[in-house]
């Protein structure tokens, strides 16, 4: 028994946001931002309709259809984003409501590693596929970054970066040899966890550095969540060593690839169509000539989109199928790095 996409869907909001667009917001140009990241514009979400969870009912609701099952049949919900409408609860329970899935025998999982989110939520979907455990499992992946980014020259390296977006894929179960995920492969490092990190407001405490430095008091009593002091500071935003994600990038994407290659007995030469994680086209483009692969071979879209983070593996794929580049019997792997660092591939027979 394996695990295959039996149906897959995307949503991205209406309004595009051009590098032109944010050169009149910080010290950018649309020179510098195509040069080092191969995008031009990305979408941003309206702040008075939608939300991350939308934005993932909408490609779920997709995904529904195009895998020809009604909402009440998924038995188990999994979404993956790093910028959840509430803290807690997450995404995956507001997503069931939000479909109308009144089911209570649905199970709702969050996932919380960022890039690989996708990756991470398609092995744990494909576990419980093949053990039998669930027949229509929903796998969401979304952000609405919008709403959480320094749109100041303070915070470009960043912003410039980032857009909304959503994507979603339903697994089931086939007998079918030649369909259905053949391996995956994750991988992480704590290590690094503060090289991209989103840290304040959280419950750190002292332990990230100097408490003083976030302005967190002593006394027990005293809400530390978020303090003053990083407001007034607006440490409240994410932040990166973009360089420094960048080498690790560009060395565990192809690690991960061959592993997962290696594993099912293929040669990248094999791979009809590689879907990174749409980090940065100058990561994917490396990727793409250490491996030896012609341009029909990978697909990007980080140009139209940015970088969607979870979103980007499932948006990316949706909109190949829809151009009609992923084919019955396709061999397609999956592949992602970023914060944590968690890195991972899947490989899989469309
Ligand atoms: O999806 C999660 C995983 N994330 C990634 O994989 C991201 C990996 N890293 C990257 O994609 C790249 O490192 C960035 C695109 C973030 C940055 O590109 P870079 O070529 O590494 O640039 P840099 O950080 O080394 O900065 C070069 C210069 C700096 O100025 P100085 O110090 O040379 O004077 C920056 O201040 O570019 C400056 N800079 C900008 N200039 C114009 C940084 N951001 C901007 C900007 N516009 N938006």
């Amino acid at each position: 028994m394996r695990t295959k996409i039996a149906g897959i869907g995307h949503y991205v909001p209406e309004q595009v946001v051009t590098n032109q667009d944010l050169e009149k917001l910080m010290d950018t140009t649309d020179d510098w931002i195509t040069e080092r990241t191969g995008i031009k514009e990305r979408r941003f979400g309206s702040r008075q309709k939608e939300t991350t969870t939308t934005m993932g009912a909408e490609a779920a609701s997709r995904a529904i259809e195009d895998a020809g099952i009604s909402k009440e049949e998924v038995d188990f919900i999994i979404f993956a984003t790093l910028s959840p409408d509430y803290f807690f609860p997450g995404c995956g329970v507001l997503v069931q409501r939000e479909l109308g899935i009144s089911n209570t025998e649905v199970g709702a999982l969050d996932i919380r590693n960022q890039c690989s989110g996708f990756v991470y939520g398609l092995s744990v979907a494909d576990q419980f596929v093949r053990s039998g455990t669930y027949k229509n499992v929903l796998l969401i992946g979304a952000e609405m970054h919008s709403m959480g980014l320094d749109f100041s020259t303070r915070g470009r390296d960043v912003s410039v970066i980032f857009g909304d977006g959503a994507g979603a894929v339903v697994l089931q179960p086939t007998e079918d040899e030649n369909s259905g995920i053949l391996t995956s492969h994750l991988h992480s490092d704590g290590r690094h966890a503060e090289e991209l990190a989103f840290i304040s407001p959280g419950c750190h405490g002292g332990y990230h550095g100097q408490p003083e430095q976030y302005g967190f008091s002593d006394d027990p009593y005293d809400t530390i969540f978020i303090t003053q002091k990083m407001l007034d500071e607006a440490m409240i935003f994410p932040n990166m060593n973009g360089r420094h994600v960048f080498k690790f990038a560009v060395q565990k994407f192809p690690e991960v690839i061959m592993e997962a290659l290696k594993t099912a007995g293929y040669q990248p030469s094999d791979i009809d169509l590689l879907i990174p994680h749409q980090a940065n086209l100058r990561i994917s483009q490396f990727v793409q000539k250490v491996l030896k692969l012609r341009d029909d071979q990978v697909y990007n879209n980080i140009q139209k989109y940015g970088n969607t983070t979870a979103a980007s593996i499932p948006l990316a794929l949706s909109e190949a199928r829809d151009k009609g580049l992923v084919k019955s019997g396709d061999l397609i792997c999956l592949a992602a790095f970023g914060s944590g660092f968690t890195w991972g591939a899947s490989l899989l027979k469309w």
